[in-house]
């Protein structure tokens, strides 16, 4: 596989300014198919009794009217988290009822009776399912995703959290994870918690069956998507330094990625590991499911993997590949060798399973130093701006992947240009002009009611936006 735009990094690097971690090199990757820190965090939930969304909510602690100013924590989390009835994790759960999907995913996937609201595999994600005979009074289930899907049930930890100096001062990161607390304020973490339901991790089992039964495919992308959940916290408490400002988007960003990549990692190790057939979600979508059009772009792109097999959705790779400075050359080499040997191995009909096994756990270790990286970098303008350069330099190879990669590019130049750059207070003179050429990236990709537009994605025109769009960068 050709990674154009890794050769910037030869040239001396992407430069982030500041910080930059003392172990550089010394640092040994996790050994192969280490447990993360939300598989430690599963063990302790088990024996807690979930309180219930309603006890977050006193106007005292998390249910005010008004945000508290001057405190670490906002104090209307509820409100923001509930959003009227509108909140979408509030709504993740009514979602299986009141959505007509639910019920005709329910009976393809588990036959003529099955409910969607009853079935466990819904239940996993669209809900915080706790065993009954571990709900607090407060618990609902109708609550969706709630608090304590996120932040861990709180049986232990709800009292010690009460006191600030306890909390905040007298306890360790591990002493608050063992009474069941989960650590969001960690990035890695954060992003593993996340990925587990926007991804389908583990237990949270998501693959092509589900896809063909009619879920909608699951996008995410941290920096943007956390505006959304929607957002009930002050960023400055995740800081690297009190004035990393709008550049704490862009490691959000990194970090997410990063994350991402080993998640995927681990999924597809583990399915290397089984005797289970391959699932086609972890190939291009449109591999398959495109039209045969004359001319077809397709014709006309460089073969990647075997001609006119399906190809493995290397679309997160694709958006690490901006961010591979953060490792040794040493490690940069291997990552790059192992993903290609996912790229050979992983074929549909005949797999190499020990090879894809061993080459997918490889790159999760070292997809989780560079989580760990990034999410101790300060990142900066320039930084920035060096990365969405070589996302637009490298448009060819990315726009060839497919319309997965289209969605995954237009998601990080969202968060680099209009979290980062535009945030930051200072934008280039076409400021205009870019975010100009961002809106015909989503209009290639989305429809106007910001539906999918996969069916009639076109390499050459994504290639095109991104080409305009480095020119528009040239002179900044
Ligand atoms: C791995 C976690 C996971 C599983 C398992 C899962 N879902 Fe989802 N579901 C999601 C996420 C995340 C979204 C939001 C997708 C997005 O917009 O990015 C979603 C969206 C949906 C939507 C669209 C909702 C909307 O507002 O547009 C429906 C309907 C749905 N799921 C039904 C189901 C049903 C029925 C099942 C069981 C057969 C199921 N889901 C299993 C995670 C999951
Ligand atoms: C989808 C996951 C999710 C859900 C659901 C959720 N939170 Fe959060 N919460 C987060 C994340 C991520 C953060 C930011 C990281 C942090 O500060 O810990 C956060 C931060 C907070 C903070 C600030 C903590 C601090 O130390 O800065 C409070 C308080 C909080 N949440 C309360 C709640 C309450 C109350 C609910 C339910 C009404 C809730 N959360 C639901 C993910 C979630
Ligand atoms: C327990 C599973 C679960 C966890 C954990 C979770 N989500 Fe979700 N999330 C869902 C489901 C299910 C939906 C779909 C709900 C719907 O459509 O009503 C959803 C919807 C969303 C949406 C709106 C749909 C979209 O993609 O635009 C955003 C944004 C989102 N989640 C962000 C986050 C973030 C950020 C985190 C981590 C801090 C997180 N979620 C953690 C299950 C989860
Ligand atoms: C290796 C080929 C292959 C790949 C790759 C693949 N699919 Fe499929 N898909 C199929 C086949 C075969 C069917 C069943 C066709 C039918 O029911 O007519 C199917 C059915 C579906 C359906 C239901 C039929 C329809 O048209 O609505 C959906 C939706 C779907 N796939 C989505 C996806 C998504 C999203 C991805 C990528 C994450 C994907 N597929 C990757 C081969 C593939």
């Amino acid at each position: 596989m050709k990674i154009a735009l890794l050769a910037l990094v030869v040239t001396g690097g992407l430069g982030f300014a500041a910080w930059q971690p003392a172990d550089r090199s010394t640092k040994k990757p996790h050994t192969a198919g280490a447990s993360t820190y939300r598989d430690r965090f599963a063990q302790t939930q088990t024996n807690l009794t979930a309180t219930g969304a309603s006890s977050c909510a006193s106007s005292m602690c998390h249910g005010g009217a008004t945000p508290r100013p001057g405190e670490v924590f906002l104090g209307i989390e509820y409100d923001l988290w509930y959003d009227r009835g509108q909140g979408t994790h509030f709504r993740a759960y009514k979602v299986l009822y009141e959505d007509e999907r639910s019920d005709r995913m329910a009976k393809l996937l588990f036959g003529p009776n099955a409910v969607a609201k009853d079935q466990a595999a819904c239940r996993t994600c669209h809900a915080f399912d706790v065993e009954p005979r571990r709900h607090g009074r407060a618990f609902d289930i109708e609550d969706g995703v709630s608090c304590e899907a996120c932040h861990g049930r709180s049986e232990k930890w709800n009292g010690p959290h009460q006191n600030p100096r306890v909390w905040r001062k007298e306890l360790t990161d591990d002493q608050r994870t063992e009474q069941g607390f989960y650590d969001t304020r960690n990035l890695v973490r954060r992003a593993e918690q996340c990925l587990a339901c926007h991804l389908g991790v583990g237990d949270k089992s998501f693959g092509h069956r589900m896809l063909a039964a009619g879920h909608p495919p699951l996008t995410f992308e941290l920096a943007g998507d956390l505006f959304n959940v929607p957002k009930h916290w002050r960023d400055e408490q995740s800081y690297i330094s009190p004035d990393e400002g709008s550049w704490f988007h862009v490691r959000v960003w990194a970090v997410g990625q990063a994350v991402t990549l080993r998640e995927e990692m681990r999924k597809l190790a583990s399915w290397a590991a089984s005797d289970a057939d391959v699932d086609y979600a972890v190939f291009e979508c449109y591999a398959c499911h495109h039209d045969l059009t004359v001319p077809s772009w397709r014709q006309r792109r460089e073969v990647v993997g075997k001609l006119g097999e399906p190809v493995w959705n290397a679309a997160t790779w694709a958006m690490c590949g901006v961010l591979l400075d953060l490792l040794t050359s040493e490690q940069r080499d291997e990552i790059r060798k192992q993903v290609d040997r996912i790229g050979r191995s992983l074929n549909i009909r005949s797999a190499d399973r020990a090879a894809v096994r061993s080459a997918a756990e490889s790159v999760a270790s070292l997809a989780s130093v560079l989580a760990e990286r990034a999410s101790q970098t300060r990142f900066d303008r320039a930084a920035t701006f060096r990365m969405i350069r070589s996302l637009t330099r490298d448009r060819e190879r990315i726009a060839q992947l497919g319309y997965r990669a289209g969605v995954q590019t237009f998601s990080a130049l969202y968060a680099l240009y209009r979290l980062g750059i535009a945030e930051s207070g200072s934008v280039p003179d076409n400021h205009t002009a870019i975010l100009g050429a961002l809106g015909n990236l989503r209009d290639l990709l989305y429809d106007a009611q910001r539906n999918e537009r996969a069916g009639d994605y076109d390499a050459l025109a994504l290639a095109k936006i991104l080409a305009e769009l480095e020119r528009l960068l040239a002179g900044v």
